[in-house]
């Protein structure tokens, strides 16, 4: 065969491949699109301009719904790029019961800081991560939390206590502090004092670099890629910041393993000196079948993990609930008078009196209706999504499950944009579809840390109420997404003390 034949068969062969692959998917989703009825939307642009992620985009998505439908609306991202939002109980639990993975542009921001931990992970690497990391939420190792909870919300009551009688506070910056406070406590027995310290540890503002040069990233489209934000000045300081936290984790790791080889030496283990088990030690005991543990890099993307998820979304609960109830008034002092019956001024909560607060929790899970703090969660998909009327969503195309659409679905919930607590009395909550209020995600990739996290923000909301009384300030809050749900200028409440 002739030379240039050698070159340009297999570049023949290579194109024609492509080109089939691309001719099957085009018709694919063909197939697919042609089922939907899209809203009108910019030949360019798509819905791009119209569904912002914010306060603004929400009376547009309402009216789409009412028009198109309230189960699903096939929107676009771009001229090609269909999506899919999952807008029903019924649509989103055919998502949320399948183990499609999440997609790699919005969750792949997160990798340099969380690695391949349970968010992230996927496939059999998921399944046993999943299943050595289930102990680590069993309510005997949650128990001794409420004491630390109570500490970190104390500490929090003491600050604004100091600020002086009828200060304006904004909520999301303190709770985030304190509940950063919270997770180092339970997950490595790290005492930051970060709510005190006038000046944060490297590690601390390390922590908050990532979280707010994420956002930046995911707002500006050409730090998209890789290449170019890794050139930036902005990347460069993320990655640093991964790796100030990265070091920090590793560190813990290192020496906690050098201890508990100590302990065992000499039969002290940790558990026998009083200290309660925190998330490290379990998953340093975590074993499979087979007695094979997880490695070292393992155990620190878990870690960085529950640091991640495990602060910003419960502070992102606690802002939003309090803000709820200096709204409503009516239910704050009914709250007020709950907390004050069950504690008479105690200042430390127990594990018993997490189920005595029944009208606090109801307020807790009515505000987490309104305003999840995690609004939805995306999935690509690998095979066919059959929805319950029998139209499919092909395989490669993203379907992204509206929380708070659904939520707020009209189909769901009479009056949705009204705050009432009641809709959760064990009456009102008995007939409600499975997939009706889904905060925490659900079916198997649910939230490994939502009883965790129930139980700080319970904590946090009876102990403040316990000692101010909150009032609004300024004009409502405008939400915006920001990996969590937050308030574009803050939730600032004023604050009188209880005598
Ligand atoms: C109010 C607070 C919280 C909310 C609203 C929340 C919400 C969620 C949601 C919606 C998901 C699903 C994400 C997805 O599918 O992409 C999730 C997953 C997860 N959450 Fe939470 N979360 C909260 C607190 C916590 C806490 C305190 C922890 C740990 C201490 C935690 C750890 C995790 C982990 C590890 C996953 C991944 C689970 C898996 O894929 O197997 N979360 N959370």
């Amino acid at each position: 065969m002739a030379t240039w034949a050698w070159v340009f068969l297999p570049v023949a062969l290579l194109v024609s491949v492509k080109l089939v692959k691309f001719v099957i998917s085009q018709i694919s989703q063909r197939r697919t699109t042609r089922q939907f009825v899209s809203p009108p939307s910019h030949w360019l642009y798509g819905h791009l301009k119209q569904l912002l992620p914010d306060e603004s985009g929400w009376p547009v998505l309402k009216q789409m719904m009412s028009d198109f439908s309230n189960y699903v609306l096939q929107l676009w991202v771009g001229p090609f790029l269909p999506l899919y939002i999952l807008i029903h109980p019924d649509t989103c639990r055919s998502i949320l019961s399948t183990h499609e993975p999440k997609d790699e542009l919005f969750y792949g921001f997160l990798k340099p800081m969380i690695g391949d931990g349970l968010l992230l992970s996927h496939g059999s690497k998921w399944h046993r991560n999943r299943r050595l990391l289930t102990p680590a939420f069993h309510f005997e190792i949650l128990k001794p939390y409420v004491t630390l909870f109570s500490e970190s919300t104390n500490v929090l009551i003491d600050k604004w206590t100091s600020l002086g009688p009828g200060c304006t506070v904004e909520m999301f910056d303190h709770l985030s502090l304190m509940t950063l406070d919270s997770i180092l406590k339970c997950s490595l027995s790290y005492h930051s004092n970060c709510q005190t310290a006038n000046e944060p540890s490297p590690y601390i503002r390390a922590v908050y670099d990532i979280s707010r040069l994420f956002v930046e990233r995911v707002r500006f489209v050409p730090f998209h890629s890789d290449i170019i934000y890794s050139l930036s000045p902005s990347g460069r300081r993320f990655y640093k910041a991964c790796d100030v936290v990265h070091n920090f984790s590793e560190n813990v790791i290192r020496e906690r393993k050098a201890q508990l080889a100590e302990a065992k030496e000499s039969d002290l283990p940790r558990r026998r000196k009083g200290k309660c088990l925190d998330f490290l030690d379990i998953l340093l005991e975590a074993r499979d079948e087979d007695g094979t543990g997880l490695t070292d890099a393992e155990i620190r993307d878990e870690v960085d993990t529950f640091l991640f998820e495990g602060h910003d979304t419960t502070a992102s609960g606690i802002s939003w609930t309090l803000y709820h109830l200096a709204k409503h008034l009516q239910y704050q002092d009914r709250c007020r008078r709950e907390v004050g019956a069950l504690l008479h001024g105690r200042t430390t909560m127990t594990w018993e009196d997490m189920s005595q607060l029944p009208f606090t929790t109801m307020c807790i899970k009515e505000s987490l209706r309104l305003r999840p703090p995690v609004p939805g969660v995306s999935r690509t998909l690998t095979q066919n999504l059959v929805l319950p009327d029998g139209r499919k969503i092909s395989p490669g195309f993203q379907a992204f499950a509206g929380i708070m659409a659904t939520h707020q679905n009209p189909l769901v919930w009479e009056d949705p944009e009204v705050f009432d607590p009641l809709r959760f009395s064990p009456e009102n909550s008995r007939d409600r579809h499975s997939h009706a209020f889904i905060p925490f995600s659900a079916g198997p990739r649910n939230c490994i840390g939502q009883h965790f996290a129930m139980i700080e923000m319970k904590v946090a909301v009876a102990l403040i109420l316990q000692n101010f009384r909150l009032e609004l300030n300024g004009p409502p809050p405008f939400y915006e997404e920001r990996i969590v749900l937050r308030a574009r200028n803050g939730i600032w409440l004023k604050l009188h003390k209880m005598e």
